[in-house]
C-alpha cells in the first residue's frame, strides 16, 4: 500500500467516526518550548492544557514531524528518521482508553477491501504502563487480545510527555512483529527491532512539571478533561505494508536512494557502510526539503542550525559515497516528486526550495574544501605534539570561519582518530553568540559596537519607560552620543544620539514601530526625535537632529512625542491583535502570529496557515473585528507572572522571550495577548477596520494587510470614487459593475475571435489564386510565392494546405509559400502524395530554403516549415526550392 494510501485510509477512517480532519501545521513550532514541531499532538497542546476551548470533540491529522536526538541512528538502525509523519487521532475530553484502543485495533486489523490496512492479529503486540491496569482489561476483555501479547513497562517507555513541561499521560503501544528474521522472541519489551512499534496510545490526562529525562519529573495534577493523543508512524507502517526491511526503502525514500545511487555509481546493497550513507542522503534530504519547505533557511543558530546541519550530512555522506561535484539539486528534485503529491505547497515552491538548497551546498562545497585543508593540518600538529584531543579554539575556528558545523569536525577528526574537546568549543561559540545578538541589536543603530550604550548604562542606570502612562515628560539628559561615541556636547544641525532617565518614547520593538517627537532642553535647545531604539536593554536611545542650541549632559529635558502618530500606531496595533484573535477563530490555534509591523494607521499581520486564506473567511474576520471594536471594549494592560498569564490563556508570541513577569494586553472579553506595546484605551477608538488583502510570504506563512481608522476611511472613500467613475462609464448602478463589465469582456473576446476568423479567411481567399498561378514543372504543379507580411506562422501552414488541397489527387504538387513576421522570413511547404512519390519530400525542400535565409526547419515529408535570419533571401530561398523541384521532375 503506498504512503499516500495510508494517509489516506487514516484520515477517512476517523473523518467517518466523528472526527474533524486537521491539515498538518508547520513544522516551524508554535510553541516557545520547541524549535520544530516533535509530534502531532502539538498544535492541540492548548486544548489539552484547557488553555483554548477545542473547536471540535475529535480530531484527525497527518502532522508532519522532525526529532533529531537520534540522528546519529539514521540509516544504521531500520526505523529512525528524522523527518516522519505521525498519524494520530484525538480526543479532547470525549473517549478515553476504551474508544481509543477499540479504533485503533479496528483500523489495523479490519481488511484492506473493508478500508482497514488488513494486518494480521496475531502479530500484533501491545504494551501498557505497569500501572495501567484498565488499559490491559480492555486490551484483553474487550479487543480478545491473548495476556501473553500484552506487556507492562515503565514509565520511560510507557508514559508519554513532551519531555517539557505540559500534558503527560500513561500510554499504549502497539507493536508488529516482524518475524525471527528480525531476531530473538519475546515481544517489545526485549527486541524492539523485531517487534517494531507501529502506533503509541497516550491517555492523557495528567499535567508534569520540569523535570529531567523520561522519568524524572513531578506530576501537577490532573488536566481538566481526559483527552487522548495517539501516534503511529507513518513510514513504520509503510514498512510493514511495502514489505521492506526498512524505512528508507518505501515509497517516499527508495527513489532518494537510488538516485544517491546513480549519482555516485554506488548501488544500494553493495556494501553496509555505503548502505548506511545512501540511507542518510536518503533521509536527511527529505528532512531539509521539508524544512526549507516551511520557511526555515539555514543559519548558525536554532532551526537553521538543525536544517544546515542535515544537509551538510547529506552532503557530505554523498562525498563519502565518492560525489565530487555538486548533487543538491538532482537530490531535491527527486524528493519533490515523491513528495510533492502529499503537500502540493512544496510544488508551489519549488523555485525557492531549490534556490536555498542549491546556495547551502555551495557554501558547503566551498567550506569543505578550504576546511578539510585546515583540519588536516590541525588534525597532524596535534599528533605530532603527541595529543590525541583537538582543541576547542580549532573546532571553533573550523565552524566560525568555515562554517564546519561540530558534528563534522568530530567525525572527520574520529575518522583520523581523534578526539575534540567539546566542552570548549561549546564555550567559545556561547560567547561568540552573545556577541552576536548584541550586534544584531545595534544593526538597527548603525554601530556595531555596543560599549558606549553600556557605558551609559553603567552609569545612569536603565531609563525608565513613562510611556503607557504619559505622552510627555521632564527628565535629565544621561547620555549624548555623536556618530555612535559618547560626547559632551552637541550643537546645532548635529545627529545625535540622546539617552534620558526616564522617557515617554516608545522604541521601536515587538513589531511596534517608534515614536517621534521633540525634546526640549532647559537651555532653549531643540531636538527633533526620529526614532527610538533600545540597542542594549533599558537604554532607550532617541536618535535625531538638533535644531537649536547646544545638548549637554546633565541637562533637564522635556520631552514630548507625536501624539498624532503614537495614536495611529496604537490603533493599529489594537487591531493587530484583534485581527490575530479573529484569525484564530476562524482558522484554529495554527494561525499563530508569525511576525507583525504597527505603523501610523497600517498594519501587517504575518500568521501561520497552509492554504491561501479564502476570500470569503477574510471577509468573515473583517467583519467580526468591525463588529467586536463597535462593541466598545476596555483595552487594559496589566503586569503578572508568565503562569499567571498562561493560566488565563493569553496568547504568547513565538520566538519572543519573555522574563518572569509578563505584561498581558486584554481587549475586553475577546482578545488577551503578551504584549510590550501601547494600545488604545476603547475599541471604539479604532473607528473602522479594513483589511486589504492577503497572501504568502513562503511556505505556511500568509501575510494580511490592513488599515485602520481615517487611513481605513480614505481608501474607502477612494474606491467609492472609483466605483462612481465605473457607475457613471457604464451607465449602471454599482452592483450591476461586475455582471456590466464582464459581460463586455465576453463582448471583447467574442468580436476578436470574429476579427481573427475574417483575418483567416482573408489569408484563405488568396488560396485560388495561388493554386491558379501554379507553374507546371515536369508535371509538377508548383504553387509558390510571398504572402503579405506579418501572416502568422498558423496562417501560412493553412493556407499552404488549403492551396495543396486544391490540385486533384492524381496531379503531382508542390506548395512553398513565403512571408516575413518581425523581419523574420518564415517558409511552409507541403507536398500532396504523388510529389512524394517522385521523392519530392517537404522536410528536404524546406531545409533547402531555410539554408539560403540563414536559418533551418524541418518536419515530416508531407509539410514542414522552416525560417531564418534574412528578409532579403526569400527569393533566393524560393528559387532553391524551385531548383530541388526541377531536379526531381
Ligand atoms: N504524542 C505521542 C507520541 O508522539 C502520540 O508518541
Amino acid at each position: 500500500m503506498e504512503s499516500a494510501e495510508i494517509r489516506r485510509r487514516w484520515l477517512s477512517f476517523f473523518e467517518k467516526r466523528g472526527h474533524t480532519v486537521v491539515p498538518s501545521a508547520s513544522l516551524i513550532a508554535d510553541d516557545p518550548t520547541l524549535l520544530l514541531v516533535p509530534a502531532g499532538m502539538v498544535p492541540f497542546k492548548p486544548y489539552f492544557l484547557g488553555e483554548v476551548a477545542p473547536p471540535h470533540p475529535r480530531a484527525v491529522s497527518v502532522q508532519k514531524c522532525v526529532r533529531t536526538p537520534d540522528i546519529e541512528e539514521v540509516g544504521k538502525t531500520t526505523r529512525h528518521g528524522t523527518f516522519f509523519q505521525m498519524c494520530g487521532n484525538f480526543s479532547f475530553g470525549d473517549y478515553f482508553k476504551e474508544g481509543a484502543i477499540t479504533l485503533a485495533w479496528e483500523l489495523l486489523t479490519s481488511s484492506v477491501a473493508d478500508g482497514g490496512y488488513g494486518l494480521d492479529p496475531e502479530r500484533l503486540w501491545i504494551t501498557v504502563y505497569e500501572q495501567d491496569d484498565e488499559a490491559e482489561r480492555i486490551w484483553r476483555d474487550v479487543v480478545g487480545v491473548p495476556a501473553e501479547r500484552i506487556q507492562r513497562l515503565g514509565m520511560g517507555p510507557n508514559f508519554w510527555s513532551m519531555g517539557v513541561p505540559g500534558p503527560c499521560g500513561p500510554c499504549s503501544e502497539i507493536n508488529y512483529d516482524r518475524g525471527p528474521a528480525f531476531g530473538a522472541e519475546g515481544g517489545p519489551a526485549v527486541n524492539d527491532e523485531r517487534y517494531v512499534e507501529l502506533w503509541n496510545l497516550v491517555f492523557m490526562q495528567f499535567e508534569r512539571g520540569a523535570g529531567e529525562g523520561k522519568d524524572a519529573y513531578p506530576i501537577l495534577g490532573e488536566l481538566p478533561a481526559k483527552n487522548i493523543d495517539t501516534g503511529l508512524g507513518l513510514e513504520r507502517l509503510a514498512m510493514v505494508l511495502q514489505g521492506v526491511h526498512n524505512m528508507y526503502e518505501t515509497d517516499t525514500l527508495r527513489p532518494v536512494i537510488d538516485r544517491a545511487g546513480e549519482l555516485t555509481g554506488v548501488a544500494y546493497g553493495a556494501g553496509e557502510d555505503s548502505d548506511v550513507s545512501l540511507r542518510v542522503v536518503a533521509d536527511h534530504m527529505r528532512t531539509s526539503v521539508m524544512l526549507i519547505g516551511d520557511g526555515v533557511t539555514p543559519g548558525n543558530e536554532g532551526r537553521g542550525y538543525v536544517l544546515r546541519r542535515i544537509m551538510r550530512r547529506a552532503v557530505r555522506n554523498m562525498r563519502l559515497l565518492g560525489a565530487t561535484g555538486e548533487v543538491v539539486g538532482d537530490l531535491v528534485d527527486v524528493v519533490l516528486g515523491s513528495m510533492g503529491q502529499q503537500y502540493p505547497d512544496l510544488l508551489t515552491d519549488r523555485r525557492r526550495i531549490e534556490t536555498v538548497a542549491l546556495a547551502e551546498e555551495a557554501a558547503f562545497l566551498k567550506t569543505l574544501k578550504a576546511g578539510t585543508n585546515i583540519l588536516d593540518t590541525a588534525v597532524s600538529d596535534t599528533r605530532s605534539a603527541g595529543g590525541t584531543v583537538l582543541t576547542g579554539d580549532k573546532a571553533f575556528l573550523l565552524h566560525d570561519t568555515w562554517g564546519f558545523p561540530i558534528d563534522l569536525t568530530l567525525e572527520m577528526a574520529a575518522e583520523q582518530g581523534l578526539s575534540v574537546d567539546e566542552a570548549g568549543f561549546r564555550r567559545l561559540m556561547k560567547e561568540q553568540r552573545d556577541r552576536a545578538k548584541a550586534d544584531a541589536r545595534a544593526k538597527k543603530q548603525g554601530h556595531a559596537d555596543l560599549s558606549a550604550y553600556r557605558e551609559v548604562a553603567d552609569a545612569a542606570g536603565p531609563s525608565e519607560f513613562i510611556g503607557y502612562a504619559h505622552t510627555a515628560g521632564e527628565a535629565t539628559v544621561v547620555g549624548v552620543l555623536v556618530d555612535g561615541v559618547p560626547a559632551p556636547v552637541a550643537t546645532e544641525g548635529d545627529e545625535v544620539e540622546i539617552v534620558l532617565d526616564r522617557t515617554p518614547f516608545y522604541a521601536e520593538g515587538g513589531g511596534q514601530l517608534a515614536d517621534t517627537g521633540r525634546i526640549r532642553l532647559a537651555s532653549g535647545a531643540v531636538v527633533e526625535v526620529r526614532d527610538v531604539q533600545q540597542p542594549v536593554p533599558g537604554v532607550f536611545v532617541h536618535k535625531g537632529v538638533v535644531q537649536v542650541g547646544e545638548v549637554t549632559l546633565g541637562a533637564p529635558a522635556d520631552s514630548r512625542i507625536d501624539l498624532a502618530r503614537r495614536r495611529a500606531i496604537a490603533r493599529a496595533h489594537s487591531a493587530t491583535h484583534l485581527t490575530h484573535q479573529a484569525l484564530r477563530d476562524a482558522l484554529g490555534p495554527t494561525a499563530a502570529q508569525a511576525g507583525s509591523e504597527n505603523s501610523p494607521g497600517r498594519f501587517r499581520f504575518d500568521f501561520g496557515s497552509p492554504t491561501a486564506v479564502p476570500g470569503s473567511v477574510l471577509a468573515d474576520v473583517e467583519q467580526k473585528i468591525n463588529e467586536v471594536l463597535a462593541r466598545e471594549l476596555d483595552v487594559t494592560a496589566e503586569v503578572m507572572s508568565m503562569d499567571d498569564a498562561r493560566k488565563q490563556g493569553a496568547i504568547a508570541e513565538f520566538g519572543e522571550k519573555y522574563g518572569d513577569r509578563v505584561r498581558v494586553v486584554t481587549i475586553g472579553d475577546y482578545s488577551k495577548e503578551l504584549c510590550g506595546g501601547t494600545h488604545v484605551h476603547n475599541t471604539a477608538q479604532l473607528g473602522l477596520v479594513k483589511l486589504l488583502g492577503e497572501s504568502s510570504i513562503g511556505s505556511g506563512v500568509r501575510r494580511v494587510e490592513a488599515l485602520v481608522g481615517a487611513d481605513a476611511y480614505r481608501f474607502l472613500a477612494r474606491e467609492h470614487t472609483v466605483v462612481a467613475q465605473l457607475t457613471e462609464l457604464v451607465k449602471g448602478r454599482p452592483e450591476e459593475l461586475p455582471e456590466r463589465i464582464s459581460g463586455m469582456l465576453t463582448r471583447l473576446k467574442d468580436a476578436e475571435k470574429e476579427i481573427e476568423r475574417f483575418r483567416a479567411q482573408k489569408v484563405l481567399e488568396a488560396a485560388g489564386g495561388l493554386a491558379a498561378a501554379a507553374q507546371d514543372i515536369g508535371g509538377v504543379a508548383f504553387a509558390s510565392g510571398r504572402v503579405p507580411d506579418g501572416t502568422t506562422a498558423d496562417d501560412l501552414r493553412r493556407l499552404v494546405l488549403d492551396v495543396r488541397g486544391r490540385f486533384p489527387g492524381d496531379r503531382a504538387a508542390v506548395v512553398a509559400l513565403f512571408t516575413v513576421v518581425n523581419g523574420r522570413p518564415l517558409t511552409v511547404v507541403a507536398t500532396n502524395e504523388q510529389a512524394r512519390a517522385r521523392g519530392l519530400k517537404a522536410g528536404d525542400l524546406v531545409r533547402a530554403a531555410a539554408k539560403a535565409l540563414g536559418g533551418g526547419g524541418g518536419g515530416k515529408p508531407d509539410v514542414a516549415q522552416g525560417g531564418g535570419q534574412d528578409p532579403t533571401a526569400v527569393e533566393e530561398a524560393l528559387a532553391a526550392v524551385e531548383r530541388l523541384v526541377t531536379e526531381a521532375a
